[in-house]
């Protein structure tokens, strides 16, 4: 049994529609536990850093100018191979191709407005997660 840590985001769109309960519903639902959690709204600076590897995409502007739009619920979610349950819950990035039941199909209103964030690679979970929390931070339950 793999006990993952993940970075996970809940995007503006969602925050603005009170829809963090009701996704925060879906973590607990899939045995995902949130052992950090924080509301923070980006700055420009920040959202850069945090997306760094997509810089020069001719979508980075829009994603910035998105995800410092208004706050964010950053989390870190913990549980066996967290990773890779969690970006399936999540759905694919365009919520028109996500499966039915997932977040992004249920929540998501288009590729840019669609509410969640997920790590997609155990290094990647580990540099977000040191990204925007301490160690002292995080509260490990497994
Ligand atoms: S890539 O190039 O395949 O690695 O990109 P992808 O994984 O599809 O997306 C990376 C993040 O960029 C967001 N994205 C966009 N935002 C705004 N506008 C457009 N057109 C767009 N396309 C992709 C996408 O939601 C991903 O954000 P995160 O937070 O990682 O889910």
């Amino acid at each position: 049994m793999t006990i993952e840590k993940t970075l996970s985001i809940v995007k503006p769109d969602a925050v603005d529609r009170n829809l963090i309960g009701a996704i925060y519903q879906r973590f607990e639902n899939a045995d995902l536990k949130i052992v950090a959690a924080k509301m923070i709204h980006m700055n420009a600076e920040k959202a850069q850093g945090f997306y760094a590897e997509h810089e020069g995409k001719p979508f980075f502007a829009d994603l910035v100018e998105f995800m410092t739009s208004g706050p964010v619920m950053v989390q870190v979610l913990e549980g066996e191979s967290s990773i890779t349950r969690y970006r399936e819950l999540m759905g694919k990035t365009n919520p028109e191709d996500a499966a039915c039941g997932t977040i992004r199909s249920d929540f998501a209103l288009s590729l840019r407005h669609n509410s969640v964030h997920g790590s997609d690679s155990p290094e990647s979970a580990a540099r977000e997660v040191a990204y925007f929390f301490a160690d002292d931070e995080i509260f490990p339950r497994s």
